[in-house]
């Protein structure tokens, strides 16, 4: 199926041209590895541009090659170790692997959703991938993205989209003409973007920052859920509220609910926007919303199936004065013969309605425009596309908002604009916190090394004193110890630091950091990427 012009926003266009040939395009997934010199020094270029490689040392290749063969390596050998080296000098990068209301159509996006429940299922899958440290999944009626760590950029969105297309049954290809691709920096503000409601079909709602939230604590304990992609979900939180407050983006927002019950209202006659008879199935939290919006619309009598009569009775209990009638699911079909407007809203994976229940149901008045209405705002979809062949009905589902939410775009573009500064200033210091992330390692290795002189001295010097020296020497000189050490290792830490306020760029920062490697011989344990790529390895090997 291709994305039709009505499913593709500006911004994840370009991303889509841009990236969506690497993991498709066969002739590019089996290309052999560049040479490593190459690769260095694109992985240079790949930091300035956000890509997220790490600096490190340049040689030439021609230098390289001729260490190989004087050490006597093959070509082969060069090859394989060449790709090993992408591998161990490649920086992890935060991908995301999207499919949203902008580039993709309801059909499709239902099948790709993933229930709440299956959330740490999903991020276990995912990180059992080979090339997949860290995983999220942010599935709403708008969109699944899936948020990964990955070890190879390329072969990680690779890995990710199979897996997408095992889980929902679309094919690759299919997935990959819809899907978008946004990588460290970009993934970052996006997310951003998401959380801050810039994203959503209606601007600034509020739902979509409730959704990532629920990310962080579903995540919560879920291994695979680890260091940078909760550090990235959790800022996105901090930028959604960020927003919010300081820019009017939600002042006035609209909701899926509120957008529904306008359209709604759009497709009847005005004389009967007080006399419609009102159905709302579902009442979970879009349910509710949609119950309130009809009310502040003007409704005073509506009919509300649900499983459970709890959580109806609740709202009847908060909106008094408007009557609420609640009726189980098992009359529902009984329900909609007596309503002229059908809202659908549930978490229910199968759909409610289906042709064959609906063409049977009564005609509605000619007072109401003589169709009776569904407004199914649930994905996966509660009422069938089937139905909309039903005589006498007529069925919008979420896509269909966009008609209602495309009439203030004037407003929407001004609000947008007063947050992206907000999301470029947190994108900028997301950046700098996951790049500190790198220093993390030096920073521990270097303090055990000048822990491990400072003890092996202190033991030296206290056994040169005697036994009959009393505490409070000893105790002196260890607080002399300690406190020379300290002060030795001030200068270098704070070189170590790249937290984005110290003006120190993270080239200079990398660059101190490599150089204490070398003088302290930090480096020459196995890397921490290389275990990780054994690892994997290993496990896939089992
Ligand atoms: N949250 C959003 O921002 C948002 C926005 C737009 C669209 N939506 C879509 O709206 C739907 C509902 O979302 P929500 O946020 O309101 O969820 P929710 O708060 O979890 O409520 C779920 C509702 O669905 C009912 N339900 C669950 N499984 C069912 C089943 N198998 N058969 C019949 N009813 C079932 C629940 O009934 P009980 O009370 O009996 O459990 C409850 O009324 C979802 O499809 C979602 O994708 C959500």
């Amino acid at each position: 199926m291709a994305a039709s012009a009505g499913f593709a926003g500006p911004k994840l266009e370009n991303s889509m041209l841009r990236d969506s040939l690497p993991a498709c395009s066969p002739s590019r997934a089996f290309a052999p590895p560049p040479p490593v010199v190459g690769l260095r020094k694109r992985a240079g270029r790949e930091r300035r541009n956000g890509g997220g490689g790490v600096r490190c040392e340049v040689r030439t290749a021609r230098e390289e090659s001729k260490l190989m063969e004087l050490s006597g390596v093959s070509a082969l050998e060069q090859l394989k170790a060449s790709a090993l080296d992408r591998y161990t000098k490649e920086r992890s990068s935060i991908v995301v692997i999207g499919l949203s209301v902008h580039t993709t159509p309801v059909e499709m996006r239902e099948k790709l959703a993933i229930p709440e429940a299956e959330w740490p299922r999903a991020i276990e899958e995912l990180c059992h991938l080979n090339h997949i440290e860290e995983a999220a999944v942010l599935s709403t009626c708008n969109r699944t993205e899936i948020y990964v760590v990955a070890l190879s950029q390329h072969r990680g969105v690779k890995e990710v989209t199979e897996w997408m297309s095992k889980t929902s049954g679309i094919p690759v290809s299919e997935l990959c003409q819809h899907r978008f691709l946004l990588y460290n920096n970009d993934a970052a503000r996006h997310l951003f973007d998401v959380s801050a409601g810039l994203d959503s079909l209606v601007l600034g709602e509020g739902q979509i920052l409730a959704q990532v939230r629920q990310v962080v604590k579903v995540g919560q304990g879920v291994v695979g859920f680890g260091r940078s992609i909760s550090g990235l979900f959790k800022h996105a939180i901090s930028v959604g509220k960020r927003v919010r407050t300081e820019t009017n983006i939600a002042s006035g927002a609209i909701s899926v609910s509120s957008a529904a019950v306008e359209l709604a209202l759009t497709k009847i006659p005005e004389s009967s926007h007080a006399t419609a008879r009102m159905l709302v199935v579902g009442a979970g939290k879009m349910g509710k919303l949609v119950i309130r919006h009809l009310v502040a619309k003007g409704c005073t009598k509506m009919v509300v199936i649900n499983r459970s009569e709890e959580r109806v009775a609740a709202i009847a209990e908060e909106l008094r004065g408007v009557e609420i009638i609640y009726k189980p699911l098992t009359e529902m079909l009984s329900s909609a013969a007596e309503a002229d407007v059908i809202f659908t809203c549930t978490a229910s994976e199968a759909p409610l309605f289906l042709k064959e229940h609906v063409q049977n149901l009564p005609t509605v008045g000619q007072e109401v425009g003589s169709l009776r209405l569904f407004i199914d705002i649930s994905v996966p979809r509660n009422v069938s596309p089937c139905v909309a062949d039903a005589r006498g009905a007529k069925v919008y589902n979420v896509d269909d908002l966009k008609e209602v939410v495309a009439a203030n775009k004037e407003d929407r573009l001004q609000k947008a604009m007063e947050a992206q500064t907000i999301i470029a200033e947190e994108t900028r210091q997301f950046e700098a916190w996951r790049d500190s992330l790198e220093t993390v390692p030096t920073i521990k290795k270097l303090r055990a090394y000048a822990e491990r002189i400072r003890i092996a001295e202190l033991e030296k010097c206290l056994s040169k004193l005697g036994d009959d020296v009393p505490k409070k020497t000893k105790r002196v000189v260890d607080d002399l110890s300690r406190s020379i050490v300290n002060k030795l290792l001030h200068g270098p830490m704070q070189h170590l630091r790249c937290d984005g306020d110290d003006g120190r760029t993270l080239s200079e920062t990398l660059e101190n950091m490599h150089a204490l490697n070398r003088i302290f011989s930090l480096d020459t344990d196995i890397t921490l990427m290389e275990q990780k790529i054994k690892a994997k390895i290993e496990q896939s090997q089992k």
